[in-house]
């Protein structure tokens, strides 16, 4: 399911509206919710939101990241880095919730199978990017880690910028009971309509690993799409 918003802001607003939506839904069923976060620049205005939203249970969160660059956390390529900066700082998460890939305190691949052992069996809400090439998380196209069916985390190197991550696999993104994926701009209109519309072929567009999540757009990235919806929708 898709929803095209006139313009970035008010992907910004809507997706910060679902969030706080989907965290209430999760705590109202199980009392808590386990959420993974999205780096990139896309959701940095909607974490920016997140503080001023009423009646968010974000005591009852456990805070996860579905990707991190192997960078120091004060880098400003860290995803940690920018949700903290934007959001976590600013609401009562406290830090014993706050799952960080600590990148600097061990090689990757000790810290991927720590952090998997985190994970519980199925997130609660995963929140997701997409390239311009189709990459979702740090899952990137032809990556053998899109061929991972055990592993719930692994260790890859790619994207913008060029450097060693770590990244959820696709069964945890097939396992997430909520899923929503921002996107803005001309630049992502291809990729999006490869993801949604395309020949469902993750190798290819690993996007498409979250088709049947929801989708916020503004009109540029949805540009591609056979059928956008005729009237925006509530922006
Ligand atoms: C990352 C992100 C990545 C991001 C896309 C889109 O660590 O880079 O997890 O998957 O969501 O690259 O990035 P932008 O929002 O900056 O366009």
């Amino acid at each position: 399911m898709y929803f095209v918003v006139d313009d970035a802001g008010a992907v910004a607003g809507r997706s910060a509206g679902w969030i706080a939506e989907a965290i209430r839904e999760a705590v109202g069923q199980t009392g808590g919710c386990s959420l993974a976060l999205a780096g990139g620049n896309t959701p940095r205005r909607c974490y920016e939101r997140l503080p001023a939203l009423p009646g968010v249970p974000w005591d009852r969160v456990e805070f996860f990241f579905g990707d991190e660059r192997a960078v120091p956390q004060d880098s400003p390529d860290s995803n940690y880095r920018m949700a903290w900066e934007t959001f976590l700082s600013k609401v009562p998460a406290g830090a014993e919730r706050i799952h960080r890939f600590e990148v600097e305190r061990a090689d990757l691949g000790t810290i991927a199978r720590e952090y998997e052992a985190l994970l519980p069996a199925a997130l609660d809400v995963l929140i997701l990017g997409i390239g311009p090439d189709g990459h979702t998380a740090s899952l990137f196209p032809h990556s053998p880690a899109l061929a991972e069916r055990e592993r719930l985390v692994v260790p890859v190197t790619g994207g913008e910028p060029l450097v060693q991550r770590l990244t959820i696999t696709p069964p945890v993104i097939e396992r997430a009971a909520r899923i929503l994926v921002l996107a803005t701009g001309s630049a992502k209109a291809e990729a999006v309509a490869r993801a949604l519309e395309g020949e469902e072929d993750p190798a290819a567009t690993p996007a498409a690993l979250a088709r049947n999540g929801t989708w916020i757009l503004d009109r540029d990235a949805a540009a591609g799409l056979r059928s956008p919806p005729g009237p925006v929708a509530g922006s």
